[in-house]
């Protein structure tokens, strides 16, 4: 099983995948807790070109071709072996942020992220969690965890970004769940960390009973 988390900046997804996991290890489910960009030694220095505010000006397509140079050597590396081990993969991030981002943020023609997608062999989840929040509320959390964590200020080059841009990302999941019903599950990521941590809860012993 192959389970992906997506949401808009600040949605807490890193929190809750992490719960999840941990939820999971102690009913005896071994689990892989991974993330992209960044889930190999190859992916952490892309992450760290990817997401530091510096580093110059660079174009849709470039950008779009460091996540997929990630999301490869991610799969061929850990993903794809996990799974065949037997293993839950829990990933904080996939395929789905590069068509929200690269693609309805960014531009790029969702037709031309799924041809490259597809010689690269990129698979689709088996389920989807997708954390729901208006951008003002979670743009608002993450530049506030920014201002005083240096070391997410220095992954800070998508929360610089306006909030139009927020909104076309938000936008962009709520299509994939309209465009994958089967897959993605839409979570309502407003409330305490406790009271978000069950809804993803009930999912989970849905899917994983
Ligand atoms: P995060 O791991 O803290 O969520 O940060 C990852 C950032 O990278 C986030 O702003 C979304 C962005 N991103 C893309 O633009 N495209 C992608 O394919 C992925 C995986 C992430």
């Amino acid at each position: 099983m192959f389970i992906t988390f997506e949401g808009i900046e600040g949605s807490g997804k890193s929190l809750q995948i992490g719960r999840a996991a941990a939820r999971l290890e102690k009913r005896g489910v071994p689990c892989l807790l991974t993330r992209e960009p960044g889930g190999t030694e190859f992916g952490r220095a892309l992450r760290r070109v990817l997401l530091s505010p510096g580093g110059g000006r660079r174009e849709p397509w470039s950008e779009l071709l460091l996540y997929l140079a990630d999301r490869h050597q991610h799969l061929k590396e850990v993903i794809g072996p996990a799974l065949e081990r037997g293993r839950v993969v829990l990933c904080d991030r996939y395929h789905d942020a590069t068509r929200a981002y690269q693609g309805a943020a960014r531009g790029i023609p969702l037709d031309d992220i799924e041809r490259v997608a597809r010689l690269l062999g990129v698979v689709e989840p088996d389920r989807t969690i997708l954390l729901d929040l208006d951008p003002e509320t979670g743009l608002g959390r993450a530049r506030a965890r920014n201002s005083c964590d240096p070391a997410a200020a220095a992954e800070g080059r998508f929360e610089a970004e306006e909030i139009s841009f927020h909104r076309r990302v938000r936008a962009a999941y709520l299509d994939l769940a309209r465009r994958f019903p089967g897959r993605i599950e839409v979570v309502d990521a407003a409330g305490s960390p406790d009271e978000v941590s069950a809804r993803v809860r009930d999912l989970l012993d849905r899917w994983l009973p």
